[in-house]
């Protein structure tokens, strides 16, 4: 189209200045008055209709090959959320955790060189635009309806994606990172996926971890690994191996001081943002005890 786009451009405009300073009005040179010139007026009405068909045709053309999902290698359930973007991997046993569930990751996608992996879009409120600009298209994550799309990566590597729908004040911040291993590399990644997920996912923090997960605490602080994706407070994935927290007004950081600094955070520092939600003293316990495990 580009090519093609480029010939018409060099034609027509070429044409045009030809003709303007050919033609122009100048002293011994009279405008000469014609109307009409069927043969010029046939040719720019047929041409320009054969090649706008063409071009259709083309586009459907890969439009189906682009919508065409078949052998596809592995399949990923994306859903699109306000502001992040949730991998389900396949329900498959390199990717079962203990707890009986599959892996999940948030924001970042990891795929294995030359496969052709089939996305299933899905979204949880708004819609949502799935796009990594240098391996594919995108396709538009509709709540209440699947759309897919697939995406294959030549060269192993870090691919910076975005959501191209806007979805609202996060709209900007919700990137997609995909992450393309060759398959020995892949293996590696999923193990070391596993295990941190299992860490997450230790049936000994659940209570804590699923408060945490279902208080408005995700809306401002990410935990990496899981659905916590907020972006307005400091990110707790490796809280527990901090000195300080809370511009120094935790410190250290331990079970006696997450405990005050949870139940009354201005008590410790005035300024803070951070709510206090009021929780009761065995949810901030159990809290607490998941982010100690958060090393
Ligand atoms: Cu999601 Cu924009």
């Amino acid at each position: 189209m580009f090519v093609a786009a480029i010939v018409v451009l060099v034609l027509v405009d070429g044409g045009l200045i030809y003709a303007g300073i050919k033609f122009r009005d100048r002293p011994g040179h009279t405008a000469q008055q014609f109307h009409g010139h069927n043969f010029l007026e046939l040719l720019w009405t047929v041409v320009p209709t054969i090649m706008v068909i063409s071009f259709s045709v083309l586009s459907f053309q890969k439009l189906n090959v682009m919508n065409d999902t078949s052998g596809a290698g592995m399949t990923v359930n994306v859903q699109g959320q306000q502001w992040t973007w949730i991998m389900n991997y396949p329900k498959e046993d390199r990717f079962k955790l203990t707890d009986g569930t599959f892996l999940r990751g948030a924001q970042e996608l990891h795929i294995p060189v030359n496969m052709k992996v089939h996305i299933q879009l899905s979204s949880k409120d708004v819609i949502h635009s799935f796009w990594v600009p240098n391996i594919g298209g995108k396709k538009d994550a509709v709540p209440g309806r699947a759309t897919d799309l697939w995406i294959q990566a030549d060269r192993p590597g870090t691919y910076k994606g975005q959501c191209f729908e806007f979805c609202g004040t996060g709209h900007a911040d919700m990137l997609i990172t995909l992450v393309v291993h060759t398959p020995d590399d892949y293996g590696t990644w999923i193990k070391s996926a596993l295990t941190e997920a299992n860490r997450l996912n230790d049936p000994a923090t659940k209570t804590g971890r699923e408060s945490f997960l279902a208080l408005p605490c995700t809306g401002c602080h990410t935990v990496l690994g899981t659905t916590a994706a907020g972006k307005v407070g400091p990110d707790l994935t490796h809280i527990a191996s901090k000195k300080s927290i809370a511009g120094g007004a935790v410190s250290p950081v331990n079970e006696d001081t997450l405990t005050r600094w949870i139940h009354d955070p201005q008590a410790l520092k005035p300024t803070t943002q951070m709510p206090n939600y009021h929780l009761s003293d065995q949810q901030v316990h159990d809290i607490v005890q998941w982010l100690l495990t958060l090393k």
